[in-house]
């Protein structure tokens, strides 16, 4: 029998458990040597701090956060910013695509970029924008049909120490097309 499809669902408000949770993803991944603003050791309280930021984008409209969950709780997460300039008002920014180290390789990213494309385009946004310093990542948005723009080399620190490049990429939304994924 086939695997279940990932099911992905917006939050549009984050409750102290959400954020306890998405603060253990984040610690998990950072602990894994992903590159995604923060240095090695992330401690819960710093994590914590970074996701009660982030719920107050959310409640504010800023941010949108989607997450897909298993019966231990969420893991998998990703954002898109829509508090852009003025002058960028079809356009949204991707960021903390993260999926907790024992859930890869299933297909949760890919469920959680296509869930955030879907809403992108129910919010009115044609042009998202992101960047990577993960090769799992890069493949991922190539295969999903993202653009890849190019690399800024030594962009960033990684958790442990050293410089890592960044890429961009970018994605011009067309039709609508459902994924089947649940955006509300
Ligand atoms: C990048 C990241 C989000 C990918 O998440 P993921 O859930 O593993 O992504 P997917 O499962 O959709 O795809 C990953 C791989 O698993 C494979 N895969 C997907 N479903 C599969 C299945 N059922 N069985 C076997 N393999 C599968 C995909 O083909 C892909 O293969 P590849 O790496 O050889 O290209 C994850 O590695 C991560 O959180 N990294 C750390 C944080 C980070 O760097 N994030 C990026 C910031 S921009």
């Amino acid at each position: 029998m086939p695997a279940a499809k990932p099911t992905v669902r917006r939050l549009l408000a984050v409750t102290e458990a959400q954020q306890r949770q998405l603060a253990e993803l984040l610690v998990d991944c950072v602990d894994g040597g992903a590159s995604v603003s923060f240095m090695h050791p992330l401690t819960m309280e710093r994590a914590l701090a970074f996701w009660h930021g982030v719920a107050e984008g959310v409640a504010r409209g800023e941010r949108a956060l989607l997450v897909t969950e298993d019966a231990q709780g969420i893991v998998g997460t990703v954002q898109l910013i829509l508090g852009q300039p003025e002058n960028q008002p079809h356009r949204a920014d991707v960021a903390k695509m993260l999926v907790r180290r024992r859930a890869r390789r299933q297909g949760l990213g890919a469920a959680l970029m296509r869930a955030a494309e879907d809403l992108a385009r129910k919010c009115g946004r044609t042009l998202l924008v992101l960047d990577t310093a993960s090769e799992d990542a890069e493949r991922l948005y190539a295969r999903l049909g993202w653009q890849r723009v190019g690399v800024i080399p030594d962009y960033a620190l990684l958790p442990q120490g050293g410089l890592c490049d960044t890429t961009y990429f970018y994605r011009v939304l067309g039709e609508h097309v459902a994924h089947g994924a649940s955006p509300e």
